[in-house]
């Protein structure tokens, strides 16, 4: 399963790409105005210290206006992946941009009709939003199951799930057992997967042992 950050502060990608632990990145309008950066400039140094996908998303919300900004943001680097809203006019555009060889990723996924749609019109990622979903008393992870199988039943979708919106491990590990090949991750939510009390507490009394022998390994 491949792990993206969910974030578009450059510090945190930086630190957790040095554990290995990112594949890849995704933004969107929020996360880049809670950055306070310019767009375009925040985006050209995300992709230079990410190896793989940097979901940057445009703001136009007819299709015209999504391809001409997708080619814009396609320019600042080969790993850009353009992020469009999952409307009629996004789907006219993932298709567009698709056939240009862009990778596209289609954004505010809440329904497996939806996800359907933006495989055929050739998306390279679809983003279900499972927080959100939650939030409003349904069961986001029935909506990764829900896709993984449709995905699963016609070989020829090449699109590939990648949950969203998560808040928690939980929806981690299930949407990885269910298959979901990628997830994008607050840096927090990284940060809890790494978190076990046990494994602290161990590692306190292996210390404390340690230092009764009074060796060193130096
Ligand atoms: C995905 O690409 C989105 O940026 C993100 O996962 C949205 O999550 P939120 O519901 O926590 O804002």
């Amino acid at each position: 399963m491949k792990f993206f950050v969910d974030t578009a502060e450059v510090a945190e990608i930086r630190s957790l790409a040095e554990a290995g632990l990112v594949d890849g990145v995704t933004t969107n309008p929020s996360l880049v105005a809670k950055s306070g950066r310019d767009f375009k400039e925040v985006i050209a140094e995300i992709c230079a210290i990410t190896p793989g996908p940097v979901s940057a998303e445009v703001t136009a919300t007819d299709a015209a206006g999504m391809i001409a900004e997708g080619k814009v943001l396609r320019t600042i680097a080969p790993n850009v992946a353009v992020k469009v809203p999952l409307t009629e006019a996004g789907l006219v555009a993932c298709r567009t941009l698709a056939n240009e060889g862009a990778m596209v990723n289609v954004t505010l996924c809440f329904s497996p009709a939806q996800a359907l749609l933006a495989a055929k019109a050739g998306a390279t990622f679809i983003s279900p939003f499972v927080g959100r979903l939650d939030d409003i008393s349904t069961d986001g992870m029935r909506l990764i199951a829900d896709i993984v199988q449709i995905y699963r039943n016609y070989p020829n979708l090449k699109t590939e799930v990648l949950v969203a919106s998560v808040r928690h491990p939980i929806h981690l590990i299930e949407a990885a057992k269910m298959g979901a090949h990628v997830a994008t991750l607050p840096p927090n939510v990284i940060r809890m997967l790494l978190k076990h009390p046990l494994t602290d507490r161990g590692l306190e009394a292996f210390l404390a042992d340690w230092k009764k022998t009074g060796q060193s390994i130096l």
